[in-house]
Formats: structure tokens, C-alpha cells, sequence
């Protein structure tokens, strides 16, 4: 299918905000500041009060690739969708959306330039403040007022119909959760780790488990998602003395289950900590996770006697709730081996001085929490397995040579 409309330069975007009802003739400056992979960004600044707004569009093609990587620009819509649901619901967790403009697939939003991506912020050392809190409590109340328990029938299954998001969901279904399993031309990894992918590729107790995630991710169509929740999808900061935090770039919502979202923002976690294991920081091996969690089970459970089919009891509440649970330990497994071996690497452990030790960690980590994803009973429980694989046995934490003939060696 092609696309045909107008894609914005920095000098069109004040006729763009005028066009659409936003703001009005006075002088206006605009800095493209676009850095993700796929669309563009622009931050457009009134010169009277200095009032600004950024505008987002998405282009019919990956940003970074060009013309040749196509791409549909529906992912907008998926991204404006996203944010109206959870505005209805937890408005303080995302940022305005001031206006979608579905011709163009671009969004007027709340400006984001004076707080920070947390994983920056992780990177340099700084805390989550309550980021954890916040992911829980947000995916609690979209995932509630998205599922069947928020939503009538009818409702559900019009939601269903307009969220679909084939293009986005296959690049997870491919990148997260089949390549690094497979040999495949996106994988790469650092010498260092090559035992651990070729046991890996070969572990046909974990292939089945991954599997098993990939169908759930297909089949489970349990609420909207965000889609894409790691460190890098959450700006924080502070405005007139209060901490904001925001989750933004929602354009792989699609209703899936619950567990994504959850999982891939602790496997991120993980990652962080491994990094910051490395470089000698203190950590509290899955305290994140434990923090997002609770704000999730509580905020659900808060939620529950407001769900519309009460033929869901308290009795099945427990076992839906255990489901999300393990749902997203596999899932935090699968995104912590992805960002080692697969297509997208994290800055969390690329720009460490030594990246093998953490990596090794991670990735043992990984593969515990995807094969013991339904017996672990609790956050406790994961607290002490990301301790137990943090043992100097397991990650090899003494100085290794990692030339190519030290771990030919080694193996
Ligand atoms: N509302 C905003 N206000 C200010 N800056 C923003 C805003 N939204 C995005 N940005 C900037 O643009 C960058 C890219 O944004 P975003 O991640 O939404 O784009 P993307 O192309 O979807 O990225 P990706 O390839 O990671 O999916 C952000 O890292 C941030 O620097
Ligand atoms: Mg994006």
C-alpha cells in the first residue's frame, strides 16, 4: 500500500500547528530533534511566551533506513490511540496529546525537552525515583479499562478490530521473539558470550518455552498494551519541585497480554543492573521489578470490584493475576537475551569497558527466569535468583580474556 501525504520539514511545522487550530500566527521556532529509529520528532517554541509542543510524525518508511526499508505510517494512529485510552484512565503518566492529525499521521504533543530518558539517567548512575511505581500502576489501569474485565463485549471486540497492528507486532514476534534463537543475519554478539548463543540455539527446553511466549504474544489478546515499555520509553524529571514521569512512543500498542509490557520493562531493569554490577555500583538484585509489580497487583486488585462481568470472581482474579506474573517473567527472559544477541543492543552494557561479565549475567538470568517463569512465587523468589546467577560461578565475574584466542580456550 502507499502513502500518499504531506511530510513535514522543520519549516512547515508552524503552517501545521496554525492548520490545526494550534495557536496562531505569532513567530514560532522549530528544532527537529529526532533520534529514535522510525519517525520524526520536532519541538516548535512560541518566540511571545515561549510556550512549546512537540509534533511527531511518522514517516511511510523507517526514518533512519530511507525509502528503500518501507513502513506504513499507521503506527501513528496506534501511537494516538495508545495515549486516549491511557488518558482517560492515568492522564499523569503520559504526556498531552493535544491533537492527531490522521491524514498526515502526526501528533501535537505535550513537550518533553527538559526531562530526560531514564536510561540515560540509569546509565550515568541516577535512580529510577518512582518510575517502577509508576510503569505498574499504568499498565494496571490501561490493562484493566482495555480488558474484558474494564470493557463490554461489544466494546472489546471493537477495540480488538481497530487496534490491530500487524507490522509493528511482527517485528516482535521476529526480532524478540524467534531470531536470537535461530541463526539469522540480525543477530550479533560480542566473542565473549558465543558459548552461551550457541547453547542456547541448541536448547530445545528454552526454544519450546520461547514458543510458548510467541504464542501468547500472537494469541493472548488480553488488553492494549504499550507495546515497546523499556527504559528508553520513560522520560523523568522535575517540574516546579515535583518528580514527572512520562511514558511515551506507544506506536506497537496492539492488545496483547498483560505480561509484555510488564516483562520487557524488567528485562530492561535487569540489564541495568547488570551494568551497574559492573561497574561496582550497589545494587538490590530485582528491587524494580518487586516495586512495579506490587504497584501493579495493588492498583489491579483496587480496580477489580469496579469490572463490569462479575462472573469473574476473586477466586479467578488470583489466577489471572498469576498468569500476568509469569507471562512477564518469560518475557523479561526473552527481551534481556534479545538485547544481547539479537538485532537491538543496549547502551546499558555496549558502552561498559568490558561488556562480557554483565552480558554473561544477564543472559543466564534470562534463561532462568524464562524456564522457571511459573514457579517462581514472588518478586522475593526472583530477588534471589538474580543474586544466585550474580555468583562469580555462573557469570565467570574473574577478568577473562576475551581475545579471540582466550576464548577459543575457554572452550
Ligand atoms: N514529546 C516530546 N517532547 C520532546 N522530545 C521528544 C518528545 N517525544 C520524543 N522526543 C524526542 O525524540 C526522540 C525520539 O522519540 P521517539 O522515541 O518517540 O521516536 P521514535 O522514532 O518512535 O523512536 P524509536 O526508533 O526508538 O521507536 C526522543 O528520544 C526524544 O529525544
Ligand atoms: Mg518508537
Amino acid at each position: 500500500m502507499t502513502y500518499e501525504y504531506r511530510i513535514l520539514e522543520a519549516a512547515e511545522v508552524a503552517a501545521h500547528l496554525r492548520e490545526r487550530g494550534y495557536w496562531g500566527t505569532g513567530a514560532v521556532d522549530v528544532a527537529e530533534v529526532s533520534d529514535g529509529n522510525l519517525n520524526r520528532v520536532f519541538v516548535a517554541t512560541r518566540r511571545d511566551d515561549g510556550r512549546s509542543v512537540a509534533v511527531k510524525q511518522a514517516l511511510p518508511w523507517v526514518r533512519v533506513a530511507g525509502p528503500s526499508w518501507p513502513m506504513s505510517p499507521t503506527r501513528a494512529a496506534a501511537e494516538a490511540r495508545a495515549y486516549r485510552r491511557v488518558t482517560a484512565v492515568a492522564p499523569e503518566t503520559v504526556p498531552a496529546l493535544h491533537d492527531y492529525d490522521a491524514q498526515n499521521f502526526a501528533l501535537i504533543m505535550e513537550d518533553l525537552s527538559d526531562l530526560r530518558v531514564l536510561r540515560g539517567v540509569l546509565n550515568e548512575g541516577g535512580g529510577y525515583g518512582g518510575a517502577s511505581t509508576a510503569v505498574g500502576v499504568f499498565v494496571a489501569r490501561l490493562s484493566f479499562a482495555t480488558s474484558d474485565f474494564g470493557l463490554s463485549s461489544a466494546e472489546r471486540k471493537a477495540l480488538l478490530a481497530e487496534s490491530v497492528n500487524p507490522e509493528l507486532c511482527k517485528i516482535t514476534e521476529d526480532l524478540v521473539l524467534a531470531e536470537p534463537y535461530l541463526e539469522h543475519e540480525h543477530n550479533h554478539w560480542h566473542e565473549g558470550v558465543a558459548d552461551l548463543v550457541a547453547a542456547y540455539r541448541a536448547d530445545t527446553a528454552l526454544r519450546t518455552e520461547i514458543a510458548d511466549l510467541r504464542h501468547t504474544f500472537m494469541a493472548g489478546a488480553q488488553a492494549l498494551l504499550h507495546g515497546d515499555l523499556h527504559t528508553g520509553s520513560i522520560m523523568v524529571g522535575v517540574r516546579d519541585g515535583a518528580e514527572v514521569i512520562r511514558i511515551f512512543d506507544p506506536e506497537f500498542s496492539f492488545v496483547g497480554p498483560i505480561g509484555f509490557d510488564l516483562g520487557l520493562y524488567w528485562g530492561n531493569t535487569i540489564a541495568a543492573e547488570a551494568r551497574a554490577h559492573a561497574l561496582g555500583r550497589s545494587i538490590e538484585p530485582g528491587a524494580e521489578l518487586a516495586r512495579s509489580w506490587h504497584a501493579f497487583e495493588s492498583e489491579f486488585r483496587r480496580l477489580w470490584p469496579d469490572r463490569l462481568d462479575t462472573f469473574f470472581d476473586d477466586a479467578y482474579l488470583d489466577r489471572f493475576l498469576r498468569r500476568v506474573w509469569s507471562d512477564a517473567l518469560g518475557y523479561a527472559g526473552a527481551e534481556i537475551i534479545r538485547r544481547i544477541i539479537g538485532f537491538a543492543h543496549l547502551s546499558d552494557l555496549d558502552t561498559l569497558p568490558d561488556p562480557v561479565a554483565a552480558s554473561r549475567r544477564a543472559l543466564t538470568a534470562g534463561r532462568e527466569l524464562i524456564l522457571r517463569r511459573t514457579t517462581l512465587a514472588d518478586p522475593e523468589a526472583v530477588g534471589e535468583l538474580l543474586t544466585a546467577t550474580g555468583t562469580p560461578a555462573v557469570i565467570a565475574g574473574r577478568r577473562q580474556d576475551n581475545s579471540v584466542e582466550g576464548v577459543r580456550q575457554r572452550r
